[in-house]
């Protein structure tokens, strides 16, 4: 009887273990998989403008005046925050005091975690 019981509890041990080590997969799993998104969405509604290595080079930077930001420059990035880069992707230019031409998202209002990675793939190009 005594064997047995030790035998369930090492069971259940390396079962408990087996599990959380699941868990912290899928939770690395899931903020890769939100990344990817955010590339994605990221080509699909701003690399036209700010260009593929966000350069503010896209195909449609051409005419614009003044040119969409340049996610390189780093002294840019040191002078603004996530929150100004948030707003300027929810609100557009108009709503943060630039060029109207930066177009609002208010669709992404509800998709909170898509704004935060495509404030990670902005970031990503200033590293
Ligand atoms: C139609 C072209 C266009 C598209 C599409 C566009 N932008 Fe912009 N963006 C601009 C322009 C132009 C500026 C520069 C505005 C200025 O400096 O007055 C700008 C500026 C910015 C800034 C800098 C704001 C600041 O405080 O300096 C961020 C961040 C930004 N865009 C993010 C994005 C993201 C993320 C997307 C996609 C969801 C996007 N933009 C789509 C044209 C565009």
């Amino acid at each position: 009887m005594k064997i047995i019981h030790v035998f369930s509890a090492v069971t259940l041990a390396a079962l408990a273990f087996g599990c959380s080590k699941t868990e912290t997969q899928q939770a690395t799993g899931q903020s890769a998989a939100q990344l990817v998104e955010a590339k994605s969405a990221f080509e699909a509604r701003c690399a036209t403008c700010h260009g593929s290595t966000g350069k503010g080079d896209g195909p449609g930077a051409a005419a614009l005046n003044p040119k969409p930001r340049n996610y390189t420059d780093k002294a840019w990035q040191k002078s603004v925050t996530d929150e100004q880069i948030k707003k300027a992707i929810l609100m557009g230019g108009a709503g943060v005091g630039k060029s109207p031409v930066m177009p609002a998202s208010p669709d992404l209002e509800s998709k909170p975690e898509l704004v935060d990675g495509l404030v990670k793939v902005v970031r990503g190009f200033g590293s």
